[in-house]
């Protein structure tokens, strides 16, 4: 293997010394980058991107070959990867979003669900081993899954953008069946990010994107609970070196206490807590990744540096913090927008690392 070039990344994610913040945003290659819109075409979708190495591999490389101040790549890919090998269906319609041909209502079909072959992921796994070997050491590779709890979501409702009723209606009235379904996902999901390590990935994070929709108890129950097994069965290094891993419960901020004690190297952060009173109450446990708000993007080069000073600030000196969105940067978004950002983060960053 060859020997990495920047491991800033790695390195703030163990909360050890770096001379800046390093940087990476969520969903950092998509539809606003218009070399991301040109291999789509040509794929023909956005499952063929996923499902061809060589896509994979192209799509993901063009943020780094556009911004050479990104700290880290991330596996070009999807959540809902996993119940589509599950055997859900899943399709996407163009502008409207994922869709699942069966979902998980009846009790006959969730007392069905069982882990699925990782054969069926395969493409997932070459993915991974082919950016690995086009990234040629420049930065690190994260690989990812979604969370118990959020594939659950996908695969009970069938489609995104709900509130999510038929699910907790099943937290509430059948957990058993809630906690079978998210059993298997957990499972499912260690095998996942495990053989992701093992064809490359560099440090592994799990997407909860709908955790913050549960009540105080339901959390812990539905979500944090499942998602402290998986951390407990991951891969711990790989090719000598430690695997971190980063758990990102959006809505989550209410209970970065219990999440920093599930295991894991470093929380996500949305937008909607002050980075520096996160780091008050659990950066002695965890590093930070996060949190602009991807809307600020929209703005103009100066708004954007100043959020960008805003939140070095308030995070403050020393180590441990990966700057980041605090969710998927929109397709909306003027590229030169982005870059003005990661710009600012690696001019500002410095003088916190002194
Ligand atoms: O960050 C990256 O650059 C890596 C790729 C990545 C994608 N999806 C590509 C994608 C990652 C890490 C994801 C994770 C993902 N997928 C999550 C968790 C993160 C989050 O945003 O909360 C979720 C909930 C999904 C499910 C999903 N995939 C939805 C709801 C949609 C449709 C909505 C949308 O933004 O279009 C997708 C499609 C998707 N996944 C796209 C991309 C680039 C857009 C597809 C297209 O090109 O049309």
């Amino acid at each position: 293997m060859t020997t990495l070039q920047n491991d800033t990344f790695l390195k703030a994610l163990m909360r050890q010394p770096t001379d800046y913040t390093p940087v990476w945003m969520m969903r950092q290659a998509g539809r606003y980058l218009p070399e991301y819109r040109e291999s789509r075409k040509t794929a023909g979708s956005f499952m063929d991107l996923c499902m061809n190495a060589q896509f994979a591999t192209e799509v993901t490389l063009q943020p780094l070959d556009r911004y050479p101040e990104l700290d880290a790549a991330i596996l070009f890919s999807d959540i809902l990867t996993v119940p589509d090998a599950m055997g859900l269906g899943l399709s996407f319609e163009a502008g409207e979003g994922p869709k699942f041909e069966r979902t998980l209502q009846q009790e006959a079909d969730i007392k069905q669900l069982s882990v699925p072959d990782m054969a069926k992921l395969q493409y997932v796994f070459d993915a991974v081993s082919s950016i690995r070997k086009a990234l040629n050491g420049r930065v690190p590779l994260i690989g990812f899954s979604g969370s118990p709890w959020t594939l659950a979501t996908y695969m009970v409702e069938g489609k995104g953008g709900t509130d999510f009723l038929n699910t907790k209606k099943m937290a509430y009235a059948r957990p058993d069946l809630l906690h079978h379904i998210l059993e298997v996902n957990a499972q499912t999901i260690i095998q996942y990010l495990n053989a992701q390590i093992a064809a490359g990935a560099q440090a592994v994070m799990i997407f909860d994107s709908w955790g913050g929709a549960l009540s105080h108890n339901a959390y812990k129950e539905f979500s944090l609970n499942y998602m402290q097994k998986i951390v407990a069965g991951l891969t711990k290094t790989a090719e000598g070196k430690v695997v971190p891993s980063i758990v990102f419960t959006k809505g989550g901020a209410l209970w970065l206490e219990a999440q920093a004690a599930i295991g894991a190297d470093a929380l996500g952060l949305d937008w909607t807590v002050d980075i520096g009173q996160a780091r008050a109450r659990v950066g002695n446990k965890v590093a930070l990744q996060g949190n602009m708000d991807p809307a600020i993007l929209l703005s103009t080069p100066e708004a954007i540096e100043k959020e960008v000073a805003s939140i070095l600030a308030s995070y403050g000196h020393g180590h441990g913090h990966v700057f980041n969105l605090g969710h998927g940067i929109t397709q909306w978004t003027p590229p030169e927008n982005a870059g003005a950002m990661l710009a600012a983060v690696k001019k500002l960053s410095k003088a916190y690392h002194l």
